[in-house]
Order: C-alpha cells, then structure tokens, then sequence
C-alpha cells in the first residue's frame, strides 16, 4: 500500500507539505493498526479495574472510615518492553503473541497504608463475580530473595467494546508504602540492571527490606491499639 507520511511523521492518505510515498507492506500496516487497537484495550482494561479499586476505597470510607488505599498508579507497557519480553522468552513477536503470551501489559500499582488493607482489597476485588484470578505471588509472605516485597494478582475482567466483549489481562500489584518506596528505589537503582556487585550492595539494600517490613508490622500493630482504644461511641 501506498502511504503519504506528512513531515510531522503523521500518516496521511493526501498530499500536503511537500509529502514523500513510502511503500509500507499491508501486513505491517495491518500488525500496526491492530497493536494500537490492542493498546487502546489494555488502556480501557485499566480504567475498568482502577474504578472498581475507587469503589471499594469510598465503600469502606463511608461504612468503616478507612481508606485502606492511598494511591493508584497505572501503566500500559511500552512497545519497547513488550518486544522485549516477548524476545527475552523466546515468543513470538506478534500482536496476537502479545495477547496471549503477556500478563502484564495492562499494569496498576496500589498503595495501601497497612499490610492488613493489601488482603483486604485483594480478597474483595477477587470476589467480585466478573473478575478471573488466573494467578496469585505473594511476595509478601514469601519475599524475594533480594527482600522484595508486594502481592501480585494477574486478574482477567470482561471489557465491553462498540461490538463486542473482551476479556482483558490485568497484573495488579499492591504494597503498602513502605514497600512501593523500597521498590521504587531499587528499580531505579538495579532492577533489571547488570550490576558489577560483589554482593554488597545487594546485601545492604535486603537489610533496608528488612528494616522496612519491620516497620510496616510496628505500624500496623500500632493501629490495632490505637484502634482497640477509640471511643465506640465516636461511630
Ligand atoms: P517481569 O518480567 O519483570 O515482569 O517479571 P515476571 O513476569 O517474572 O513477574 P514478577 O511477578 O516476578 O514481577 C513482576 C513485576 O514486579 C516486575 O515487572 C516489577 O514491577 C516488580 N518486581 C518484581 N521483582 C522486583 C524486584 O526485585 N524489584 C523491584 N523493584 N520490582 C520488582
Ligand atoms: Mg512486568
């Protein structure tokens, strides 16, 4: 197929601005097309299961006065890192590859105060009857060996399109605070990065892990006085 790229980059089908014909085969063009339907997908999947976190937080701040969680992050993953992974794996590199190889491509982040409020959003977002749990890691209960911690849900949800419904993929990672800033930290600093490290560096950022989890626990038991304490009568 004949495509006119306009000098900003933009696909056009008429000529403006002097445009040059760049003969781009019809299966890229469809595999491109497809890819961002694909993305706009994963976009909307997103949006489904941010609301459905949001309407449990108000739920539980109206019945209990808690807001178990603090903050929402969300990302759909870059086609760089798609492409990545799907080499990394050995997969095929394909939209369709993508859809069923991938568990991550839609992500959210959820950062809850307390490691009590984790199992609770959990446990209630896996309830509800339109939502698949396919797959659980509790890096909570079991750490990773470099001290990471957070629960991880890969979740399927129907999303309902102009024509059709889809059943969207969605990884679901919930921390609390303490932990999302030892995580942040560490990726900054070394996930994924081959790193000249004799050990020690690895050593000292568990140690933080550790000290953090510790805390998380204290704060956590610190509520449960405080809330054993409170005026009933103030409900
Ligand atoms: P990825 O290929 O990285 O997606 O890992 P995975 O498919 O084997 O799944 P896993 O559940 O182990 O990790 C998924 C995601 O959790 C990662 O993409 C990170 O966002 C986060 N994660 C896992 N391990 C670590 C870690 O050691 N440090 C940090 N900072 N994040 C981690
Ligand atoms: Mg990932």
């Amino acid at each position: 197929m004949n495509i006119t790229m306009n000098p900003s980059g933009g696909l056009v089908q008429s000529a403006v601005n002097a445009p040059m014909t760049v003969d781009i085969p019809d299966s890229f063009l469809n595999e491109a097309l497809q890819f961002r339907e694909m993305m706009m997908m994963y976009t909307c999947a997103i949006r489904e299961v941010k609301t459905k976190l949001e309407v449990l937080n108000d739920d539980l701040a109206v019945r209990y006065q808690r807001n178990p969680i603090q903050m929402i992050k969300s990302r759909v993953k870059k086609p760089l890192s798609i492409l990545e992974k799907l080499k990394r794996r050995g997969y095929p590199v394909s939209v369709q590859s993508v859809a069923e190889n991938l568990y991550d491509v839609a992500g959210i982040r959820v950062i809850c105060s307390f490691i009590d409020d984790i199992y609770v959003v959990a446990e209630m977002l896996a309830r509800q009857d339109d939502v698949n749990v396919l797959m659980v890691k509790d890096y909570i209960r079991c750490p990773k060996v470099n001290g990471y911690r957070s629960y991880h849900m890969i979740i399927e949800i129907p999303v309902f399109f102009s024509d059709r419904k889809e059943k969207m993929r969605v990884e679901v990672q919930i921390r609390t605070m303490a932990m999302d800033f030892w995580a942040s930290l560490d990726h900054q600093m070394k996930y994924k990065k081959d790193l000249d490290d004799s050990g020690e560096i690895s050593e000292e950022l568990k140690e933080c892990a550790e000290i953090i989890a510790q805390t998380d626990l204290k704060m956590q038991s610190i509520r449960q006085k405080i809330e054993n304490r409170a005026d009933p009568s103030r409900l």
